[in-house]
C-alpha cells in the first residue's frame, strides 16, 4: 500500500516537473523570440511555475529516497541508478539557484537574467531526459 502511494506521488511529481520545464520554457522562448520581456502577470506565472518545479523535485527526492530504501535497501542499485540520482541532484541544485535568482530579481523589480534562465531551461530539459532514460535502464 505505502509503495503504491509513494510510486503514485513519484509519478505525479514527474508530471509536474516535466510540465514546468515544457510550459515555462515555451513561455520564455516566445518572449525571447519576440525580443520582449514578460509583463508583470506572465512573470508571476513563471515565478509560480519555477516554485512548483522545485516542490515537484523535492517530492521526487523524498519519495525516491523512501522507494530506494524500502524496495532495494539503499542507493547501491546499479550504475544507471547512480547516474539517475546524480542527474536528479544537479536538477535540484539548478532549480534552487534559479528560484533564488528569480526571487532576488523580482525583489529588485528587475527581470531575471536572460542567459541564466535560458541555460537553466536547456540544461533542465537535458537532465530530466537523462534521468528518465537512466530510470528506464535501471529498472529494466
Ligand atoms: C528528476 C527526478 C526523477 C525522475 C524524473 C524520476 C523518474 C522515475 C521513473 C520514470 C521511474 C519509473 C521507472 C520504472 O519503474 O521503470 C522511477 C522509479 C524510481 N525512482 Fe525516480 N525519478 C527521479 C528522482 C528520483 C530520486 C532522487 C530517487 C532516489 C533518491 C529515485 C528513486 C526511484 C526508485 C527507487 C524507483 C523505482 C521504484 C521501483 O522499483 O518500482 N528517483 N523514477
Amino acid at each position: 500500500m505505502s509503495l503504491i502511494v509513494l510510486k503514485t506521488f513519484h509519478y505525479l511529481a514527474i508530471l509536474f516537473a516535466g510540465g514546468v520545464l515544457v510550459g515555462g520554457g515555451l513561455i520564455q522562448g516566445v518572449f525571447t523570440r519576440a525580443n520582449q520581456v514578460p509583463d508583470i502577470n506572465v512573470s508571476r506565472v513563471l515565478k509560480i511555475l519555477g516554485y512548483l518545479g522545485l516542490v515537484a523535485l523535492i517530492i521526487l527526492w523524498i519519495t525516491g529516497i523512501l522507494l530506494s530504501s524500502i524496495i532495494y535497501g539503499g542507493f547501491a542499485i546499479n550504475t544507471a541508478f547512480t547516474i539517475k540520482i546524480l542527474a536528479a541532484a544537479i536538477l535540484l541544485i539548478i532549480s534552487f539557484v534559479v528560484n533564488i535568482h528569480v526571487y532576488n530579481s523580482s525583489k529588485k523589480n528587475q527581470p531575471p537574467n536572460k542567459l541564466i534562465m535560458k541555460m537553466a531551461t536547456m540544461s533542465g530539459r537535458s537532465l530530466i531526459l537523462i534521468v528518465l532514460v537512466a530510470a528506464a535502464i535501471a529498472f529494466n
